[in-house]
């Protein structure tokens, strides 16, 4: 039999959660069903009843599982326009403006590319304003996601070639060491840290925040979610601070009220 309903669907979303603390409710059904889909043909299993059972079973599938529903596909300078237009339009602002330690968040960092990316802008504004004795001092970056993996893999600041396919040669070349694995200069992994944090459980870190990196993470979330989650951006932003989203997301609700644009096409915003 090959039953996949909507009963079966949710009793397997459900003891997801359950085992695993990993809200499924909150995510996209058409994205879920996609992924287990995915697993479960890897191990030739046509119902939902029957993978439940292999996941009780084998750990190392319930970890692959997981890893499918997180999808952390990123790269370092991902949409290399978008951070022109932060390196252009928020650094500067942030930098002049009077915060005494400039907090950065990227929320749903994957394996640090996003991160690392916005702490290189602030070191490069720093240097070119001959101000790089204050940068350590001034600007924090945050990176965190749900996936602890991935967070392992931040931490350690190298990268594969893929990685930088959007990076221009000029920042490769300066902050990137010139052979596998490639890792990234020291002046700026000292800018970032990491913490895991569930965007569905945990509140926001403590801030307030003056940038908001949320990219390519809400898509996966239903939209009573994605509106929950812009109230709390908005919450934990400074009145100056700007928030960053994935080129196919977009404001939803009150959220579009609630906020300005900054860069629309780059999707770059400030709170009212
Ligand atoms: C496609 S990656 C985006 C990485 C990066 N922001 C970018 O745009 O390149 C999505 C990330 O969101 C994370 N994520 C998914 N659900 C999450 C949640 N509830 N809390 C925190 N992170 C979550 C995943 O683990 C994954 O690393």
């Amino acid at each position: 039999m090959n039953d996949l309903s909507d009963a079966g669907f949710a009793e397997l979303t459900a003891k997801i959660s359950r085992d695993r603390g990993f809200g499924c409710a909150s995510y996209k059904d058409k994205c879920l069903r996609r992924r287990i889909a995915v697993r479960m043909r890897a191990r030739g299993v046509h119902t939902y009843t029957d993978y439940a059972r292999v996941l009780d079973n084998d750990q190392a599938e319930y970890d692959k599982l997981l890893d499918a529903l997180t999808i952390n596909v990123t790269k370092l300078f991902r949409n290399w326009d978008t951070y022109g237009a932060i390196a252009d339009k928020v650094v500067p602002a942030l930098w002049d403006g009077p915060a005494t330690t400039i907090h950065v968040w990227s929320a749903g960092c994957s394996s640090g590319e996003e991160p690392y990316s916005l702490a290189t802008l602030f070191h490069r504004h720093a240097e070119r304003a001959g101000a790089l004795s204050r940068l350590a001092g001034r600007v924090q970056v945050l990176g965190s996601d749900i996936d602890a993996r991935s967070l392992v893999a931040a931490q350690a600041g190298t990268f594969e070639e893929g990685d930088f396919a959007d990076t221009p040669d000029d920042l490769r070349a300066r902050y990137f060491a010139p052979a596998a694995p490639f890792a990234i200069t020291a002046e700026v992994k000292r800018l970032v840290r990491f913490e895991r944090r569930d965007l569905l459980a945990d509140a926001p870190p403590p801030g307030p925040h003056h940038l908001i990196c949320c990219r390519n993470v809400l898509i996966y979330f239903d939209r009573s979610t994605q509106e929950r989650l812009f109230d709390r951006f908005h919450a934990a932003l400074a009145p100056d601070g700007f928030l960053v989203l994935g080129k196919v997301e977009t404001l939803l609700g009150a959220a579009r009220t609630r906020f300005a644009a900054v860069d629309g096409r780059e999707r770059i915003f400030k709170p009212l």
